[in-house]
């Protein structure tokens, strides 16, 4: 498709447009992390050139948020803690000046109306090339694998081995990462808590929780566990760490300002 990318920083008067594509994109509970909460305005604002959109006219495509960071360490011991780790962690080391060597994938999202059109392998390529352009080493990501959902009682460990008989994840989004020349690291078990009253994920589900347990919710990796007697609901998110490595030394052919 003939898209052209443009950023946060050319076009803010997009970002409530952008934001509402994201919203969409998720069920009611995932909107709820606290460390979202705490940072993603502060995120977005910092590193606006981060922040993508593919455009055909002026239809936003798809989004690609990303944030940079430093990370020295061996990329074996990348933190389980995942997306709520890389979010807070970007925004801790702009404000103490340490230089990044990382890009962080953030969220990808493809417009509802346009899924299904090979849209999100050039969304990983931007993504790529925006790291390329940045001068950063590599692209990591604590990524959500689509199909897990269906398969909650499953343990991420175990779902990351599945193939789909041609040598490839069973997952579609784990496919794309790794036909597109991605490695999956391990497993972040904790990428994101999301606590609530029993209320609260009344509300966010739909659902009724008259006893204590873990529950199947749609649209959740693993089971969530309600504790009545705390009038608290916890769901911890597993997620996959991917790692496109080498981008330091890729030439960007397509690199522009912004
Ligand atoms: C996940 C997402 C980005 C995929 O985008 P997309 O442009 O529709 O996907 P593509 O057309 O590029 O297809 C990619 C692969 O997924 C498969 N796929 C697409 N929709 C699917 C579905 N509903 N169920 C199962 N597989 C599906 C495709 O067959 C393809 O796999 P293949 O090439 O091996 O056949 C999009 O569905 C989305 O934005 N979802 C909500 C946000 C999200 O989960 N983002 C990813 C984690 S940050």
């Amino acid at each position: 498709m003939n898209y052209r990318t443009i950023t946060l920083a050319q076009r803010w008067d997009l970002f409530q447009a952008q934001d509402s594509v994201c919203d969409e994109a998720w069920p009611e509970f995932m909107l709820h992390d606290p460390v979202a909460h705490m940072y993603w305005m502060r995120f977005i604002e910092l590193f606006r050139e981060f922040q993508l959109m593919l455009m055909l006219g002026d239809q936003i495509l798809a989004v690609v948020n990303a944030v940079p960071l430093s990370f020295t360490d061996s990329l074996e011991r990348l933190p389980d803690e995942g997306w709520d780790w890389g979010v807070e962690k970007s925004v801790m080391d702009h404000g103490k000046g340490v230089k990044p060597n990382t890009l962080m994938g953030v969220q990808i999202v493809v417009n509802r109306e346009h899924r299904g059109k090979g849209l999100s392998s050039a969304a990983v390529e931007e993504m790529k090339r925006l790291a390329a352009r940045m001068g950063l080493e590599r692209l990591i990501l604590p990524a959500r694998p689509s199909e897990k959902s269906r398969h909650p009682l499953i343990p991420i460990e175990e779902y990351i081995t599945w193939e789909n008989g041609h040598g490839l994840p069973f997952d579609s989004w784990l496919r794309v990462h790794v036909r597109s020349g991605g490695e999956i690291i391990g497993v972040c078990s904790k990428a994101m808590q999301i606590p609530g009253s029993i209320a609260q994920w009344k509300e966010w589900t739909g659902m009724e929780f008259p006893g204590s347990g873990s529950y199947i919710v749609p649209g959740a990796l693993n089971p969530v566990s309600m504790d009545l007697e705390s009038d608290r609901g916890l769901y911890v998110e597993p997620n996959v760490w991917i790692l496109h490595d080498g981008i330091g030394g890729q030439h960007d052919e397509s690199a522009h300002p912004g």
